[in-house]
């Protein structure tokens, strides 16, 4: 393991002003994604759509794009890797290399990720394909009696098990548990239940021997439920999640990318802005979205060859307003200026 490669990889990953690109939904997840804006999903448009991101300007906000394993695997229309574009615009490739959830025993409502047979070889493999990064998701289910200790102990081992070896095969691991949005908890119950999953992912990373100085954390903001009535303002959700994290994550991790987790788009943005304009904090705090910055360039490009541009431009726009977010200098008239 080359720590100081590792190290230098998780610092550019959060480095000011950029954020991650989570474009690794699996073919599952992006047919959803195509069927809302009526595409087909077939191979040539998944490329179509991940080129047209990959050559926008925007990606000059973009430390690191996480792939799928058909994507790290693609050739652009005129022949070049997808990976190749994406380094050409001076971002890090990675690859999401967890197998998905299954139906946690004895544990009903919960789930746990698997996808740790074989990772050892399989990350050697992207390495080769020019994977600097990786990503496991843990998901945790708020609900009546859940989440259990079984439930947030496995995906706490499972996702030190996988950071372990990523950082043996000199890849940084980007750990992921995440707590769903979906019920009708209010913010205190989401804070409780992150401070869980936060200390029980620590302590297991801990016993795994993971170097925290070569992670990134990709964690959920601390917010109310989809469903809650009581719905909270951007400070409290700012000021709810920064004291979990700081109760929780250890100043060696170099940065922390938030994930969107189905937040409107705005709100991804003005609450990490205004976690940025708190400040005083040890990690860096950036993103690492999918939806909040692929909803606007899809619907934009609605698998027309005439509306890339449009997408690229929808794009764009997000990345820098996320970009200014991670430095707490997002400003909402420089939304409506788009
Ligand atoms: P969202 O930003 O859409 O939650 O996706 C991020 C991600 O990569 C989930 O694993």
């Amino acid at each position: 393991m080359d720590l100081a490669e590792l190290n230098r990889v998780a610092n550019a990953m959060v480095a000011p002003g950029r954020g991650v690109l989570a474009a690794d939904e699996s073919s599952g997840t992006i047919k959803k994604r195509f069927e809302v804006i009526g595409v087909e999903c077939t191979e040539d448009n998944r490329r179509d759509y991940r080129e047209l991101l990959f050559r926008s300007k925007g990606m000059a906000n973009i430390s690191g794009v996480i792939l799928y394993d058909e994507t790290i695997r693609q050739k652009a229309k005129d022949g070049t890797p997808l990976v190749k574009l994406i380094e050409q615009a001076g971002t890090l490739p990675g690859i999401k290399v967890d197998k998905g959830i299954h139906a946690l025993p004895f544990c009903p409502g919960e789930v746990v990720t698997e996808g740790l047979d074989g990772l050892r070889e399989r990350l050697a493999e992207y390495r080769g394909l020019g994977a600097k990064f990786a990503k496991w998701r843990a998901v945790i289910t708020i609900g009546a009696g859940i989440p259990t200790h079984a439930c947030v102990n496995a995906n706490a081992h499972a996702l030190a098990r996988y950071a372990a070896l990523c950082q043996d095969e000199d890849i940084v691991p980007i750990v992921e548990p995440e707590v769903m949005m979906d019920g009708d908890h209010d913010i205190d119950r989401c804070a409780e239940v992150t401070e869980f999953a936060l200390k029980l992912l620590y302590e297991q990373l801990y016993y795994a021997k993971v170097k925290l100085e070569g992670t990134v954390l990709k964690p959920n903001m601390v917010v109310a439920g989809k469903a809650c009535a009581k719905q909270p303002s951007v400070a409290e959700v700012a000021e709810k999640t920064i004291r979990v994290l700081k109760e929780c994550v250890p100043a060696a991790v170099p940065g922390i990318a938030f994930l969107s987790g189905g937040q409107s788009e705005l709100d991804a943005t003005a609450r990490l802005d205004a976690m940025n304009k708190i400040g005083g904090l040890p990690w860096k705090l950036s993103f690492s979205y999918s939806r909040a910055l692929q909803a606007a360039p899809q619907k934009a490009w609605a698998g027309k060859a005439e509306n890339v541009e449009a997408a690229q431009n929808a794009f764009s726009h997000r990345a820098q307003m996320n970009s200014l977010a991670s430095r707490g200098e997002w400003k909402p008239e420089l939304e409506k200026a788009a």
